[in-house]
């Protein structure tokens, strides 16, 4: 089986922040914000909002894109790092979705590698299971694990969802032509947001008794983040992740027509691109007004460059994702 990309749709929470906004939390301004990151606004989720509905919709307007029918939908891949249940979003967006019948979902973590990660999982099943129509969303509300009161990372990031089908089809059709995939769990110390270390201990002691009462209830941290190290490892590691994902594609960058990287910074996407000496009008950028929105980032920028008619039907893209982990990866796929 060949796999392509069929659909695609986006969607964000209502409430807007701007970088004035954020000036008046924590020691901050405009110029700071929108020099050292290219960021001027970003969504976050408020009141009843949850990342389930964004997901949702998202998903619908893939779908409507595709012309496919919830129903016809069997596997659904849901890439977050900040489910609304621990123990798994995927089934629930079956269920908002109305599918009754008996499908795959099931959740993949990755943080900001999380949509590539789906990508290429999808591509898997239906190459090697069968599967015939692939629903992969990246989606997070990293809002609920950012501390507002540090400058240094509140500032980066906002909530959203986006939605890619991608359908098997003839070998001759295939889209998704190659990738590129790592981790290196030493990094882990530059961008975490673990248990906390006073809740990191069990209920339990080996005698079997409480060792609380209440019983302790498990806590995560804050994000923690050494920026400039993670700033380091993107741009070191991200061009040669593209540059091997096109080379097993049998392709060179002059061959790509848009470069689709994870919407960290706007410092990283151009060290990226100069690095790899891809011009800036074929570069996708849309981080200025919602910030780094982790695994939603590339699907939300993908919807923005396919809906306004700047990414056209049969153009090739060489995306990456790159974060906790830390993980890093690259797909080259055909719109
Ligand atoms: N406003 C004003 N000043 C600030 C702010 C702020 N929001 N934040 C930091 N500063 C100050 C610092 O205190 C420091 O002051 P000092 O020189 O007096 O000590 C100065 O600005 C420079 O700070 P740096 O941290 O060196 O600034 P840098 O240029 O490295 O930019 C940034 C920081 C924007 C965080 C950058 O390092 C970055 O974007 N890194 C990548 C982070 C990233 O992408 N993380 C997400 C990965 S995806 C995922 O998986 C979740």
């Amino acid at each position: 089986n060949g796999c392509k990309l069929v659909g695609c749709g986006s969607a964000v929470p209502k409430l807007q922040i701007s970088n004035d906004d954020l000036a008046k939390i924590v020691d901050t301004n405009d110029e700071w914000i929108s020099s050292r990151t290219g960021i001027r606004n970003r969504r976050v989720l408020s009141g009843n909002e949850n990342l389930t509905t964004l997901a949702v919709e998202a998903a619908r307007k893939a779908l409507e894109m595709a012309k496919v029918d919830p129903d016809d939908i069997d596997l659904i891949l849901m890439c977050t790092s900040t489910p609304d249940d621990l123990f798994g979003n995927g089934p629930k967006i079956q269920k908002e979705l109305g599918i009754n019948k008996s499908v795959l979902a099931y959740d993949i973590t990755a943080a900001c590698s999380g949509f590539i990660l789906g990508l290429i999982s999808a591509a898997s099943h239906i190459r090697g299971s069968g599967f015939r129509n692939v629903l992969v969303i990246g989606a997070d509300a990293i809002s609920r694990f950012v501390d507002w009161t540090d400058r240094g990372s509140c500032i980066l990031f906002g909530d959203g969802a986006g939605a890619v089908l991608v359908q098997a089809c003839n070998p001759e059709e295939d889209g998704l032509f190659s990738f590129d995939l790592h981790s290196d769990g030493d990094g882990i110390r530059h961008l975490n947001a673990t248990l906390k270390e006073s809740e990191a201990g069990n209920a339990f002691d080996p005698n079997g008794s409480l060792l609380d009462f209440p019983p302790r209830r498990s806590a995560y941290s804050c994000i923690q983040m050494n920026g400039k190290e993670v700033f380091r490892f993107a741009i070191r590691k991200v061009p040669q992740s593209i540059e091997s994902a096109l080379s097993k594609a049998g392709l060179s960058v002059s061959s790509i027509d848009w470069l689709l990287l994870h919407q960290a910074n706007e410092r990283i996407i151009d060290g990226v691109a100069n690095r790899l000496e891809v011009a800036s009008e074929k570069v996708i950028k849309n981080l200025e007004n919602y910030g780094n929105t982790s695994a939603a980032s590339i699907p939300m920028a993908l919807d923005e460059g396919v809906r306004s008619g700047k990414i056209k039907k049969g153009q090739t893209i060489a995306s990456a994702g790159f974060g906790a982990g830390l993980t890093w990866g690259s797909a080259i796929f055909r719109w």
